[in-house]
């Protein structure tokens, strides 16, 4: 009856109109950041592991915020076999004693938001609005999952059959899973990925983005903290080529990643050339995520949600607009409309409460950006270019660039970058055709009020997630299952009802009576 499983609610979040609930949030921020944050390392077993220490600056203005201990190949083979090892008895643990302990994570999560929100800004440079949206996420992916497993794995699903004969099918971890996460949401898409391969009963290696270990390395603590067993948690940071070693060893049972198609491609050639068992990779990719406007659409809601969907979170999410799709007759106005949306960003030091679009994550995401949008200045394309503060941080400007067509963005550009393609009226199925074209299929916007063509759009369009008239960022758990396919990933969907099944073996018993 229920197609999202037990009845259950997202965490309420935090207030911020309120000025005493601010004042109090402010000074819990203030107080976790007055002190140095505690080092992040490599923790196997529970245990703290040798290696090279290297120190992590922050995006906002290049200050020194800590350092990370990170793991290396002999380290990494020493976790999996740590996870080996822990693997049968986590797995033996009943499914509600699992679900208890991420339950319990939620509730230490919520309590030690002032250390938490000042990491996600120290460390990979969020807003406010950002970070606590963040948090809010990781709670509710936690209390998703235990709420999905207690339904799913807790108890074995009964199946009729013929008289005499009893069957059941029963749900059971797989072994150790590699759990590799993005920095774009170093919280909540790690600890995701993590709380659905420890409930379902394996035991995980997780392996944080360089960027962003301070977060993970505290996640990790508040995990084992709420219950979970340390030889069934370990956390080993470090670069691609840890990655690499990691889901290369032999008794890695599964992997779940997040980040770019390119190394989604290498994890999956990696996993094809071991020998022994085929292992699954469930992966969450990049995209080319688009937005089509016509010319019924609402001006200003257009503007306001064209904004929030490229430049907001400094348009580092995977979900984050890319290319804005516009009829012809309306393009002028909406453009200008967008740009005077823009215009009124205030970017700078995102922990001033007043800052909406803060610094990208480092200086080779900045060069990128930069190189892309010199390449389209040089060719005349770029519409409207903001300013960048000067804090020494990784600021990148928002941007508009004009394209003649679809086809002409070919990589997705990780940052506050829009593209803008115009389309004629009777030329839709065409701009349809060009999107499903490119291969990836993550969010789609459509912005039309003419109920037909939103059927046809979301008809013919494949992509993994479609909003309509409303901006296409913030998927909320157990709301808007996100996740997208082709080259933007595997499925199953985060935050949705068929999650957790992709990280378990399913058995099935058939008993004569
Ligand atoms: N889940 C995130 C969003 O919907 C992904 O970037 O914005």
């Amino acid at each position: 009856a229920d197609l999202f499983g037990p009845s259950r609610k997202n965490s309420a979040g935090i207030e911020l109109g309120d000025a005493a609930s601010l004042e109090a949030l402010l000074a819990e921020i203030g107080r976790a950041t007055a002190k140095p944050f505690p080092e992040a390392g490599a923790v196997i077993d529970g245990k703290p592991v040798a290696g090279n220490r290297r120190e992590l600056r922050s995006p906002i203005d290049a200050r020194p915020i800590g350092h990370v201990v990170e793991a290396n190949e002999a380290s990494a083979a020493q976790a999996v076999l740590a996870a080996k090892a822990g693997f049968p008895a986590w797995n033996a643990t009943p499914a509600r004693i699992r679900a208890a302990a991420l339950r319990q994570a939620a509730e230490l999560m919520e309590a030690r938001r002032g250390p938490i929100l000042a990491l996600l800004q120290a460390e990979a440079g969020k807003t406010l609005d950002d970070a606590i949206a963040e948090l809010r996420e990781a709670v509710d992916f936690l209390r998703y999952y235990a709420a999905e497993a207690e339904t799913k794995f807790a108890v074995p699903t009964a199946l009729p059959g013929p008289t005499g004969e009893e069957n059941r099918l029963v749900l059971r971890g797989r072994g150790p899973f590699i759990c590799i996460a993005p920095w774009n949401f170093p919280l909540a898409i790690f600890v995701g990925q993590v709380a659905a391969a420890l409930v379902t009963g394996n035991s995980v290696v997780a392996k944080p983005a360089p960027q962003t270990p301070l977060i993970a390395s505290l996640a990790i603590a508040i995990l084992h903290e709420a219950g979970v067993r340390k030889s069934a948690l370990h956390l080993t940071p470090g670069d691609g080529k840890l990655g690499a070693a990691l889901v290369s060893h032999p008794d890695v049972a599964g992997v779940a990643f997040t980040g770019s198609t390119a190394t989604a491609r290498a994890i999956n050639r990696a996993l094809a050339a071991k020998d022994g068992p085929i292992v699954p990779l469930i992966a969450e990719t990049g995209g080319l995520n688009a937005m089509i406007v016509d010319a019924t659409a609402l001006a200003e809601q257009v503007a306001d949600d064209v904004v929030m969907s490229a430049f907001r979170s400094a348009g580092q999410r995977c979900s984050a607009l890319r290319l804005l799709v516009v009829q012809e007759d309306v393009a002028d106005k909406m453009v200008e409309m967008i740009e005077g949306a823009a215009s009124v960003l205030r970017l700078g030091d995102p922990r001033e409460i007043e800052t909406h679009v803060g610094p990208v994550i480092d200086a080779p995401a900045k060069q990128r950006l930069d190189t892309h949008i010199a390449a389209m200045q040089a060719q005349g394309r770029v519409a409207y270019a903001g300013t960048v503060p000067s804090l020494g941080g990784t600021f990148v400007a928002p941007h508009i660039i004009r394209l003649d067509k679809v086809s002409d963005l070919t990589a997705e550009h990780f940052g506050p970058v829009l593209h803008v393609v115009r389309w004629k009226a009777g030329e839709l199925d065409k701009v349809i055709e060009a999107i499903e074209a490119t291969g990836y299929g993550l969010t789609l916007g459509v912005h039309s009020r003419i109920e037909t063509t939103v059927e046809h759009v979301t008809q013919k369009l494949s992509t993994g997630n479609i909003y309509v008239n409303r901006n296409i960022i913030g998927a909320v758990v157990g709301v808007q299952p996100f996740g997208g396919h082709g080259l933007s990933g595997t499925g199953p969907k985060a935050g949705g009802p068929n999650y957790l099944a992709r990280f378990a073996t399913e058995q099935t018993v058939t008993i004569n009576t």
